[in-house]
């Protein structure tokens, strides 16, 4: 039986930093708000000319390099993201296909919002244990500062841009394999968290619709957040008979500061498990976990065997958590 192992981990930020002191210039905010209540201190914004299959694909160059698995060999890429290149299409994973030099390969995005990266985990630990597929590129990648209303105080603080990108590789061997992923959604809440303009559900003619911006209940989205991750989190551990202890680096989606630590309180995380770059990301959406394991990995504090806890929430509403070793070099 193929198991599917995580082999690798890579990521890219944009240059530019976005400080909480520049954004207290375009509306009526402060460092100190924006600290205290989110832990975002800043956050990078992609060129003008920068794309979201741009970041993918260099997050991705360096995930294939140290995978070690050859670049001809990747036969699946599939992308996260709620900011393509273009609405419809082409899809960015086809992009970033050919910004790879690969071509034959089967691509396609996926739309769970800040849940794409656990959602595509989960894709394609299926791909490669119904043996359709042998090693599959997967990228979270987005430039959430074209959908970014930065008139909105209650969002403009918040987002950034950035990509992460994995290999998942076949594997005979179980100790090697991702443990499990669980992913759920409930589109009774779809409104808490959404960008209502440029689709057919727009109120607008879908093709002479507005800007489309991200529009948010901030408030509302924080408490089913913190309830979420965390009930996500007691369920997967469960069915998996693992406690917390088990996990050496625990890592959520990178969306404030304090619903982090309300999620890993509850848990019983001790403060060394738990990852953290919203202070110096923001939130990146479907990039921010694939980020936030390539921090540790660049860092020194993720070693191979590893065990990793991932846990998302964002817009639909989705939520996912996966527990993987880690089995890159
Ligand atoms: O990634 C997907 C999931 N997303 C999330 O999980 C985000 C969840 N939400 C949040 O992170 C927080 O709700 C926010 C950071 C967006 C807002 O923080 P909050 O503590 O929930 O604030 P609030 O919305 O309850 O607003 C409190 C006050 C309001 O003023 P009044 O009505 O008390 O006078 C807001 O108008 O803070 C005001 N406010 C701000 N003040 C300064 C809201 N945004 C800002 C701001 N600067 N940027």
């Amino acid at each position: 039986m193929a198991y599917a192992s995580f082999r690798s981990i890579g990521a890219y930020v944009p240059e530019r930093i976005l400080s909480n002191d520049e954004l207290s210039k375009m509306v009526d905010t402060s460092d100190e708000w924006i600290t205290k209540r989110t832990g975002i201190q800043e956050r990078r914004i992609a060129a003008k000319d920068e794309r979201t299959s741009d970041m993918g694909a260099n997050a991705a160059k360096i995930a294939i390099e140290r995978s070690g698995v050859k670049k001809e060999d990747i036969d699946m890429i599939i992308c996260a993201t709620i900011s393509p290149d273009y609405f419809n299409m082409p899809s960015t994973a086809t992009i970033i296909s050919t910004k790879l030099g690969l071509s034959q390969v089967t691509a396609f995005d996926i739309s769970a919002a800040c849940t794409g990266f656990v959602y595509i985990v989960g894709i394609a630990k299926a791909f490669i244990e119904s043996g359709m597929k042998k090693n599959i590129l997967i990228v979270g990648s987005e430039k959430l500062s074209a959908i970014t209303d930065y008139s909105d105080r209650g969002t403009c603080i918040l987002f950034g841009d950035g990509a992460g990108a994995a290999v998942i590789s076949a594997t005979e061997d179980k100790s090697e394999a991702i443990v499990d992923v669980n992913t759920g959604s409930d589109g009774s809440y779809a409104d808490l968290l959404m960008t209502p303009n440029g689709g057919t559900g727009s109120a607008h003619d879908a093709l002479e619709s507005d800007k489309v911006c991200m529009q948010m209940k901030g408030n509302e989205t924080f408490k089913v957040a913190v309830r979420t991750l965390t009930s996500d989190v007691k369920e997967i551990l469960e069915k998996n008979s693992m406690n917390s202890d088990e996990i050496t680096h625990f890592i959520p989606h990178q969306a404030n500061y304090r619903i982090i630590k309300a999620v890993g309180d509850a848990l019983k995380m001790r403060d060394e498990q738990v990852v953290l770059t919203v202070a110096k990301y923001g939130n990146t959406s479907g990039a921010s976990i694939p980020m936030a394991i390539n921090d540790i990995y660049e860092s020194g504090k993720l070693k191979k065997g590893d065990m990793l806890l991932l846990d998302a929430f964002g817009g639909g509403l989705t939520w996912g958590s996966a527990i993987l070793p880690f089995m890159g070099e």
